[in-house]
């Protein structure tokens, strides 16, 4: 009886050992400690045997009755521990481990671009203002020498708020223009103004033509400012932004608001002047429409023509960041494509 009593320990140990599941601990308890186990079973002999005998095999069952309910505890304490360590496994914070680097963000190149144009002229001296982007046809059209009926209207495909009939109606302004109407209403000369904002035409969209772009509105009004000061303000600018080297074209155009009326060109950046497919082989871009504000816009302001003058000018942003970075497509810009927006 006695070596059946450490062959019963020695087996139940060995099965122990091999349960590895919480939930299996039972039936281990039931086969080994139960009511109807063998252990059990000669615990309950006892009785029958004559007491020498009771003494040694009572003694044996009791140390082998303890010993298996002492490696059940055990092993109980064991598993748990490891399925605690298993479900802490996935969401487990290691406060040891490096921090994961938080993706940060940038400015948008347009941002940039238009952030860049207003501090050059902010040390010219210009002021830095913004304005309406929806407007009253008065300031986009009427205030600037285009009536309802003038031809320049084709120049600015609109997008109407109000029906356009109405003589009050709202627009999403074609250009920020309408903000030069509104300084000198607001203000007295000397006025010295950058204004930095979106503008909106009824376009289709294609490689070159946006519905929504952004412009750089220029203002500045004293006594005595000659198309010298225009030319050697902006050529200033062409110089700072698109580099010392590069040239610079000024030449007449037609804008109703200005009279006179020019135009600035670079020397192509991609050909350098020679002719290329950006340039359409003319070996120049335009950046920009300027020119001396037309005593007529001046007076409906309320500024008289004969004290003051003034010149204005406007230029595309997208145009200038298309140029400066050889972006190929302007609707680059606005779809949200990381890849693009990540190299700037
Ligand atoms: N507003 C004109 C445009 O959008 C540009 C311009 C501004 C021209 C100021 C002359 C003076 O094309």
């Amino acid at each position: 009886m006695q070596q059946e009593l450490e062959q019963l320990e020695s087996a139940a140990l060995d099965e122990l050992a091999r349960v590895s599941e919480l939930s299996q601990l039972e039936a281990w308890r039931v086969q080994y400690l139960g009511k109807k186990s063998a252990l059990t079973a000669v615990l309950r002999s006892l009785s029958s045997l004559s007491s020498d005998e009771r003494k040694v095999i009572g003694a044996r069952a009791n140390s082998v009755k303890e010993s298996l309910q002492n490696s059940l505890a055990t092993r109980k304490e064991t598993l748990s521990l490891e399925s605690l360590d298993e479900s802490l496994g996935a969401s487990a914070i290691d406060v040891t481990l490096p921090g994961r680097p938080l993706p940060h963000g940038r400015l948008h190149p347009t941002t940039q671009v238009m952030g860049e144009i207003c501090s050059v002229f902010a040390g010219m001296g210009f002021q830095i203002i913004e304005g309406p982007e929806v407007e009253r046809d008065y300031y986009n059209f009427e205030a600037l020498n285009i009536p309802e009926t003038h031809p320049a209207r084709d120049m600015f495909a609109t997008l109407w708020v109000d029906a356009r009939e109405d003589r009050n109606a709202r627009l999403l302004r074609t250009h920020t223009s309408p903000m030069q109407i509104r300084l000198m209403e607001q203000q007295k000369p000397p006025l010295r103004f950058v204004v930095p904002g979106r503008t909106y035409r009824y376009e289709a969209t294609d490689a070159t033509h946006e519905w929504m772009f952004h412009q750089v509105e220029g203002l500045a009004i004293d006594v005595d400012i000659t198309l010298r000061d225009l030319k050697e303000t902006l050529f200033e600018f062409c110089k700072k932004v698109f580099g010392r080297d590069t040239g610079v074209r000024f030449r007449c155009d037609y804008f109703p608001f200005v009279e006179p009326g020019g135009e600035v060109a670079i020397e192509c950046v991609s050909c350098k002047g020679a002719g290329c497919r950006l340039c359409g082989g003319t070996g120049w871009l335009e950046i920009l429409g300027c020119g001396m504000v037309h005593p007529d816009v001046l007076s409906r302001c309320g500024i008289d023509p004969s004290v003051h003058s003034g010149f204005a000018f406007g230029m595309g942003v997208e145009r200038v960041s298309i140029l400066r970075h050889g972006i190929d497509d302007i609707r680059h810009f606005y779809s949200d494509d990381f890849r693009f927006l990540r190299q700037f």
